[in-house]
Order: structure tokens, then C-alpha cells, then sequence
């Protein structure tokens, strides 16, 4: 989704900008622009479509002006083109504006704004609010009071910077939906949609409320309410090492955060695990009597966190017997949902700004449902909304494609899970013990299988022509063959299915001919057999199988192609070590085919629209 950048203080603009917009390029983008306001009553606005190095082309970094804004652009009214690209000014020169979200009434500002005489270049909804801001303050009003005035007039959701070419001395911002961030410094403050740009001038931070506008200057920071009303806000410091968030010896961040696996899940784990009988130390507001309480959970996510969800049914079902429904973000509130008494609704979200998730989980709240958030960015939105938080301490996550962040996500359900069944009495002591001793030998485990990467680079090259690709798995591992199959698709655009194996042949066996590798992921459980039996049914049909087993299990030869042979764990982990090998075949395999692994075309790290 769109970034916005901003800097005002007393260095050239310009590099800082980039910088931060290079910082964001992994949330997805399909143009750049930035505006610097040089104080000569004009702007000095350069944009350009496709990657930022386009920009940068254009870009003269020797201008010392010290105030400008930027913005990385996700097409969502209008092609990807210069023209569309942010930021926007309105037709006098005097405004300009970078805007991440949708004004749902920039047609009918239009069709006003135009009545009025005001001209339009482009065919964006941005583009009415430069204009809106400078005719109001023709009509008398200064610019913060048009400013104000402004995003009382639009509907939808935004995060907005804008400048005024007579006024250099502040960024105007305002937020209601899409996140904004300041990043306070000494004698200059930044903006950014997320932290990570500005991990590298400052660790203190001001997450905006939705509703809050604030006015940056060089010596200061200052936030409104949309009523003109100041307020304070908690200044934040950030623990994130900046140097989590480079690529370090790795050629790219998805494969970076593939290996930083073992430590995501230690660091996930860190002071979660109790020691011998005592209760699990999970931070949940809820004492047992509460989490006994609980009659039914749902399950609210999208994308690749659904995918953790379905895993967390299996866990949570089996561990606390209590029913599970996940439901995808986008559709829950669509379908008036029945929400009974003692409904526990817990949205799983990596970036915590994902609009359909938090929407839903607005919906569970308003039908009387307690809101738990698994998220791995603190102060993010959904931990600023959801009554209780689980953080997943993934570091930050760049590449586009979710990785260590979906693992720690299992980690973490896996622990509500057995909280959940020692307050409900329903954890057996042996399994209990067992799963404790698993979760502590899981980060050892999981540098055994990023290691197992040679293998796949040659799986890699084997398969990187195939036209498609069916995954297959059985009980807590169907949810990652699905998984699997996501990854595939969005990073080497390979059409990949992922099916619980015994569904094969309900539809998906008609695919299958000699050209279609089939990836089973079949630990020794107690599925094994029914997949084994699925697999002969694909192999008969000439189906190519590459199979992921138990270390020692050889029967799989004369069916299978391809065996990878992984560590022996409990089956209840086996869904967060078995994630890793189909990580590495699709990043492989993307990168084989020469596709750009971190930031895939169409896709967007943080969708914060619906
Ligand atoms: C895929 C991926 C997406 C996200 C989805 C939800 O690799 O990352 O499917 O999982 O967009 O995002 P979050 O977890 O931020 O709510």
C-alpha cells in the first residue's frame, strides 16, 4: 500500500525522503514522488512511474532545502502513471498533499471544485484535497484552518501530509485509518507509514491516533483534534535494532527473514515458557475464571495470518476444546454473524493495519464479542484497538511475502492454546509436557531445517518451469499446504492449489497428469497413512510427487520423486518446521525465474483498504 515520507528540519531533504521511501518500498508501489519546499513561494516536485530508482534518476541531491514530503503510490484511482503519481498540487502551485488510503467523495469535490474553476491534472481522488485546501484558504482561511476545514469536508480514509509553498516552516498531517507516524529528533522530526524508515535518525516515536491531525516543525511537534482541541500524545521509543531491518549477507529480505526463523521463534518464545508446573506467564488480561468463561472463539485474519488461524483451530480445538471458526477478514461482517455470549474474536494480522481485519474485528466487538490482537508491530492499530494483545517478536518483516512472521504467529497460538487449556482443565499433564518441551527445542529444530536449503535450491531448478502446482497435506498441516501454495503463487506467479489431501479426489485429481508436481507435506503422524494412500491414488495418475517426511521414512520410495527428509518433532509443531521448506522451494524458485522476490507485482504489504 502507498507510503508517505516527510522531513523537516535542518538537513537536505531530498536523500532523507528517498531513503525513507526505499525504506518502505516492501509494502508495494507502482510510482514515487516527493515535493520540497524551497521557500520561494514555489515547490520543486519531481515523481516518476515504476521503481524509485526512476526517481532517483531525476532527483538533484545537492539542494539543501530542509522540508519536503514523499510518497511511494499503489494505484487505486487511476493507471500508474507520472501524472497520477503523488504528491498533488492544487492548480495555483501553492498546495501540495501525498495521501495513502480513499476519499469515497473525491467525485462530488470534484465536480464542486470544478464548478469553482479549479482545474484537475490527474485522475486520482488525492488530487481534490491540494485543490480543496487552497480554495478554501482563497475564500480567506489560513492554512491550517483550510487544512482542518478540508478533512472535515472528505469521507473515507486517509494518512496526509501536505505543505504550503508560502509556509515551509510546518507539515500539516492528519490520519483516520492508514497509520502515520512522527519520528521526533533534535532541531528536525520525521513522518513515515511505518516505523522502519525511521529507525535510522530516531527510536522515539508518536503513533497518530485516527481523528488527531499534528503540525511539524523543525523545533517541535504539535497535535490537534479534528475540533482544533491540542492533545498530548505518548511519545514511544522503539526497540528494533536498525540493522533488523537490512539485508545484511542475505541477496534478499525474503530470504533473510527465512533464516532469521530459529531467533523470531526464540525471541517469540522468550519468557513465555514457565518453568515446570507453573501456569504459562502469557500476558493476557483474563484470569482463569475469565478464559473459562469463554464459550466460542473466532478466528478473524487474511492472507497468509488466515493461514495461521486455521492452525490455530486445530490447536485450540484440541488443546482447550473450545469450537474455533475462522473467518476471512473481508467477509465476516458481510455476513451478520451470529456472535454468542462469552465469544473470544482474535484477529491475527502481522502489520495490525490490515483494513478488512480490523474491520471485522470492530464487528465481532460491536456484537459483543472480547477482542484478543496477535500482531507483530507494536502500536500498530489493531494493538492500539483490540482489548488484549499477544506480540509475535518477528523483528520487522520486509519481504512482501510473510514469513517469520507467520511462523511466530503458530508459535504463539500454539502457547494461547495451552494457557487456554490449563485454565479449562483440559490439557493432559504428558502432552503438556511434551509440547513445553518441543516449543523449547523448537528454535534448534528450525536452524536444522533453514539449513536444509541446498536441497531445495535443487528442487528449485528442477521445478522452476512447472505450470502449476498442487500441495497436499492432512489435520494441522492441510492449513500449510495452503500455505505453501500462497507463497508460490505470489512471489514466482506460478498458479499453486493447496488442498487437505483427502479432498484431492473431490475436483483437484482431474489436474493431474505427468507435468504436475505435487508437494505433500506428510510427517510421521497420524495422517500418514490416509496421505500415503492419497499419494498412490496421484501417483497412479502419473502425478510427479516431491514429498517433505520424517527423517527415516523411506516409505515414500517408488512414489515419490523427490524426498526431503526433516527432523522428528511433535506433531503439534510440525506445522511451524514444516513452513520453512516451502518458504525456501518458493523463494527459490522465484528467484530462478528472475522475479522480484521482496516486493512481488500487484502485491502490497500492508492492505489498508478494503
Ligand atoms: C502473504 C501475506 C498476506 C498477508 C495479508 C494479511 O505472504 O503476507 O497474505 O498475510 O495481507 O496481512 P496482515 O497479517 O498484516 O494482516
Amino acid at each position: 500500500m502507498c507510503g508517505i515520507v516527510g522531513y523537516i528540519g535542518h538537513q537536505g531533504a531530498s536523500s532523507i525522503l528517498v531513503d525513507g521511501l526505499r525504506s518502505l518500498e516492501y509494502r508495494g508501489y507502482d510510482s514515487a514522488g516527493i515535493a520540497l519546499a524551497p521557500g520561494d513561494g514555489s515547490f520543486r516536485i519531481t515523481r516518476a512511474s515504476g521503481k524509485l530508482v526512476n526517481l532517483q534518476a531525476r532527483l538533484d541531491f545537492s539542494d539543501p532545502t530542509p522540508v519536503g514530503i514523499g510518497h511511494t503510490r499503489w494505484a487505486t484511482h487511476g493507471r500508474p502513471t507520472e501524472e497520477n503519481a503523488h504528491p498533488h498540487r492544487s492548480a495555483d502551485g501553492k498546495v501540495v498533499a501525498v495521501h495513502n488510503g480513499i476519499f469515497e467523495n473525491y467525485l462530488e469535490l470534484r465536480e464542486e471544485l470544478s464548478k469553482a474553476g479549479h482545474t484537475f491534472v490527474s485522475e486520482t481522488d488525492t488530487e481534490c484535497f491540494p485543490v480543496l485546501v487552497s480554495h478554501l484558504m482563497s475564500e480567506g482561511r489560513d492554512f491550517a484552518m483550510a487544512f482542518r476545514e478540508a478533512l472535515g469536508r472528505v469521507r473515507g480514509i486517509y494518512a496526509l501530509a501536505c505543505l504550503h509553498a508560502d509556509d515551509p516552516s510546518r507539515i500539516l498531517v492528519g490520519r483516520s485509518g492508514p497509520p502515520l507516524i512522527i519520528g521526533i529528533g533534535e532541531g528536525e522530526n520525521f513522518l513515515a507509514s511505518d516505523v522502519v524508515p525511521l529507525l535510522k535518525y530516531t527510536r522515539r516515536v508518536i503513533y497518530l491516533e485516527d481523528g488527531d491531525l499534528a503540525e511539524l516543525r523543525a523545533e517541535g511537534v504539535r497535535i490537534f483534534r479534528q475540533d482544533g482541541s491540542e492533545v498530548t500524545r505518548e511519545v514511544h521509543t522503539i526497540p528494533y535494532d536498525p540493522v533488523s531491518a537490512e539485508k545484511g549477507r542475505f541477496k534478499h529480505f525474503m530470504q533473510k527473514e527465512i533464516f532469521e526463523q530459529p531467533l523470531a521463534i526464540s525471541n517469540t518464545l522468550l519468557n513465555r515458557l514457565p518453568i515446570d508446573g507453573e501456569t504459562l506467564p502469557l500476558e493476557l488480561p483474563y484470569t482463569d475464571e475469565e478464559l473459562r468463561g469463554f464459550k466460542r472463539i473466532v478466528i478473524l485474519a487474511c492472507g497468509t495470518s488466515r493461514h495461521a488461524g486455521l492452525v490455530g483451530q486445530f490447536y485450540i480445538e484440541h488443546i482447550a476444546r473450545l469450537s474455533t471458526e475462522v473467518d476471512y477478514g473481508s467477509e465476516y461482517r458481510y455476513r451478520e454473524p451470529v456472535v454468542e455470549p462469552g465469544t473470544l474474536a482474535i484477529g491475527i494480522t502481522q502489520s495490525g493495519e490490515t483494513a478488512d481485519t480490523l474491520a471485522a474485528l470492530k464487528e465481532a466487538a460491536s456484537r459483543g464479542a472480547r477482542t484478543l490482537a496477535i500482531c507483530n508491530v507494536q502500536g500498530s492499530t489493531a494493538t492500539r484497538t483490540a482489548e488484549a494483545v499477544l506480540l509475535t517478536h518477528a523483528g520487522p518483516e520486509i519481504g512482501v511475502a510473510s514469513t517469520k512472521a507467520f511462523t511466530t504467529q503458530l508459535a504463539v497460538l500454539l502457547l494461547l492454546a495451552i494457557r487456554l487449556g490449563d485454565a479449562r482443565g483440559t490439557l493432559d499433564p504428558a502432552l503438556r509436557a511434551e509440547l513445553l518441551q518441543g516449543l523449547r527445542e523448537l528454535p534448534a529444530v528450525m536452524e536444522r531445517a533453514v539449513n536444509q536449503e541446498k536441497t531445495l535450491i535443487k528442487w528449485a531448478h528442477r521445478w522452476q518451469e512447472a505450470r502449476d502446482f498442487l500441495y497436499l497435506a492432512r489435520g494441522p498441516l492441510y492449513p500449510i499446504a495452503l500455505e505453501g501454495a500462497l507463497k508460490l503463487k505470489e512471489i514466482s506467479y506460478i498458479h499453486a492449489e493447496g488442498y487437505p489431501a483427502g479432498e484431492m479426489k473431490h475436483g483437484p485429481i482431474a489436474l493431474i497428469d505427468q507435468h504436475l508436481p505435487i508437494v505433500a507435506v506428510m510427517p510421521r503422524d497420524e495422517h500418514r497413512e490416509k496421505t500415503l494412500s492419497n499419494l498412490q491414488e496421484a501417483a497412479a495418475r502419473e502425478g510427479r510427487i516431491l514429498a517433505l517426511v520424517t527423517e527415516g521414512d523411506t516409505g515414500l520410495a517408488g512414489i515419490a520423486e523427490d524426498t526431503l527428509e526433516m527432523p522428528e518433532v511433535h506433531p503439534w509443531l510440525a506445522p511451524i518446521l514444516y513452513s520453512v521448506p516451502l518458504q525456501l522451494l518458493a523463494y527459490h524458485i522465484a528467484v530462478l525465474r528472475g522475479c522480484d522476490v521482496d516486493q512481488p507485482r500487484n502485491l502490497a504489504k500492508s492492505v489498508t483498504v478494503e
